[in-house]
């Protein structure tokens, strides 16, 4: 029952996540992959094309691999195999040189994998260009916007409707930006 794996999923990221807060980020954790997980109920709920119970495991747990103390090994042993290599795709290789790097390999990484991890992905990118910080400045969310467009051209064809939503919330993201 998808119930029952979106709960334990949430149980998981809830304690991982909520036990090793991070000191560089303000976010909350909880709140933000609840919200990724909506968007992809959205998602199938406007079209059944793709694996909601896969897709929402992965939503709640995408952030787990990069930011806290779980490991693939103890995704695996309790997700199963799919859902470790979903959340490892979505986890950037931070032995990478730099952050351009680490996107464009977590991107190709996510689309040699089913097309639910691309969704997660998308759902990710929306979920986060809500705006910004107070103390980012322009020119960081310019390059937030750029790879947002990167994200939505290279995963292009996974789901339409959260690419279209995703265009929207890129176009939506311009007024926090001075174009220069
Ligand atoms: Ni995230």
């Amino acid at each position: 029952m998808i119930q029952e794996k979106y709960q334990k999923a949430m149980k998981f990221a809830g304690v991982k996540h909520c036990s090793q807060p991070m000191p560089d980020k303000d976010a909350n954790y909880l709140l933000h992959i609840s919200n990724v997980a909506m968007e992809v109920l959205v998602a199938h709920h406007e079209l059944e094309d793709f694996d909601l119970e896969y897709a929402i495991q992965l939503a709640i747990l995408h952030d787990t691999l990069e930011d806290t103390n779980t490991t693939f090994e103890e995704l695996e042993e309790n997700f199963g195999i799919e859902v470790a290599e979903g959340v490892k795709a979505l986890t950037k290789d931070e032995s990478l040189p730099d952050k351009s790097s680490m996107m464009l390999d977590s991107l190709a990484r996510i689309q040699a994998l089913d097309k639910e991890v691309a969704i997660v992905k998308l759902a990710d990118r929306i979920t986060n260009l809500q705006e910004p910080p107070m103390h980012w400045v322009n020119e960081k969310k310019l390059a937030y916007r750029k790879e947002a467009q990167l994200i939505l051209e290279t995963l292009n064809g996974k789901n339409d409707y959260l690419s279209i939503r995703l265009q929207h919330k890129i176009d939506e993201y311009r007024s926090y930006c001075f174009e220069q």
